[in-house]
């Protein structure tokens, strides 16, 4: 069965335009045009998804989208606003009032608008009804394997979930090294972005990249360290609100950068992955990384430990690593001896440059747990 998509706009060559491109792409698709017509129709039988302009006639769009989410029949449904507004607080008041996702009326719309409407209806419902999540990858210790595991599990989640719109951020300041690893530059990083007149959802996507050879998408942290210091670290909030307009997976690459930058990102995370090596120094160091996050109010349930061997050698056990952290390495990720570096210097997915290690398995479980974890 096509999954049931119902449009709602008051402007007849918007949804002829959009109607065809949606049908084209094997949805079924019901139209109205006024909100009083939409909610008259979602009340008889809710569809899966609800396509609406912000400005009806009759009834204004953030009223439509709370009756929706109000009703027990129609809360689970998806929604996506298809505006010309491109204002942040429009798209605020849009998802505060229970959207998913907005799109903004231009050249490419059609396209923005079938891949988000792929994602959201390829997700289960509990998943779909959310913003993007944002998942943080941190460290205790330098060399961890934080950028190794986040891209990674990036390329482990595409690979899974095809449809899903995922972006990998790198904020680690004065230097990351996700471009590098990904065989990417780019001028567009997250410090110039941040110095922006208007930062909302068109100038962000505009600094989201694709790199070639890898499924999802890109933004760097600051393309030297002279540049990093220009970072406005008061516009971070509101550069990750937006990216979760539009993406459903925010990765960020935090390495062990605690400060000013990292905690208003760790503060929205859904999950924080914490890398640890089994050595004695980098779990004790570890214990107090924690320490930090309940500190600030970050609850253990969100938090995340993947036991990463960088070496051959292990200095302390699972169990001893469970006592001092207080929490269990959830994964573990295999000495890859010097595979891992291999394929980060020929900047390839792991797993494409070793289809048959058995890493690929913790990879894709750490995937898995990302995909359905729910908080
Ligand atoms: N499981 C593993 N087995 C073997 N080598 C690994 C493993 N994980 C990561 N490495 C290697 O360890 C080195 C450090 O990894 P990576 O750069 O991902 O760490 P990091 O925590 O991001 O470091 P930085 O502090 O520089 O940001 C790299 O050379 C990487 O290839
Ligand atoms: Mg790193």
């Amino acid at each position: 069965m096509p999954n049931k998509i119902l449009l709602l706009d008051s402007d007849q060559t918007t949804v002829a335009w959009f109607k065809g491109k949606l049908e084209n792409q094997g949805f079924s698709v019901d139209t109205a045009d006024l909100g009083a017509v939409a909610l008259r129709k979602i009340a008889a039988a809710p569809p899966d998804l609800l396509v609406l302009d912000r400005v009806l006639p009759d009834i204004d769009g953030i009223e439509v989208i709370r009756r929706v989410r109000s009703d027990p029949h129609s809360s689970r449904i998806a929604i996506i606003v298809l505006s010309a507004l491109s204002r942040p607080d429009v798209l605020t008041a849009c998802l505060n009032a229970g959207a998913n996702r907005y799109v903004v009326k231009r050249p490419g719309a059609d396209v923005e608008l079938i891949a988000k409407t792929r994602a959201l209806l390829s997700q289960p419902k509990s998943l779909s009804t959310r913003r993007g999540r944002i998942v943080a990858f941190c460290s205790a210790k330098g060399g961890s394997g934080t950028t190794s595991l986040c891209i990674n599990t990036a390329d482990a989640l595409i690979k899974a979930h095809p449809g899903a719109d995922i972006v990998v951020v790198d904020m680690v300041f004065p230097m990351g090294t996700v471009g590098t690893a990904l065989g990417f530059e780019s001028s567009k990083t997250v410090a110039k972005l941040s110095q922006e007149k208007t930062i909302d959802h068109v100038m962000i996507e505009s600094y989201v990249s694709h790199p070639v050879r890898w499924g999802f998408r890109v933004l760097l942290g600051a393309k030297d360290p002279q540049e990093a210091g220009t970072l406005d670290v008061t516009k971070v909030q509101l550069i990750f609100e937006t990216l979760q307009i539009a993406h459903d997976y925010i990765l960020v690459d935090l390495g062990r950068t605690l400060s000013r930058i990292s905690l208003p990102i760790l503060e929205m995370s859904s999950n924080i992955i914490i890398v640890v090596t089994p050595d004695i120094a980098t779990v004790k160091t570890t214990r107090f990384l924690i320490q930090y996050l309940e500190s600030h109010g970050i609850d253990r349930e969100r938090l995340v430990v993947v036991n990463n061997r960088t070496v051959g050698r292990v200095w302390t056990t699972i169990e001893d690593m469970a006592h001092e952290l207080g929490i269990a390495p959830k994964f573990t990720v295999p000495y890859l001896l010097e595979h891992m570096t291999m394929a980060i210097n020929e900047a390839v997915p792991f797993i494409e440059k070793f289809p048959e290690d058995s890493a690929l398995m913790t990879f894709n479980d750490i995937a898995r747990f990302l995909y359905t974890s729910i908080r």
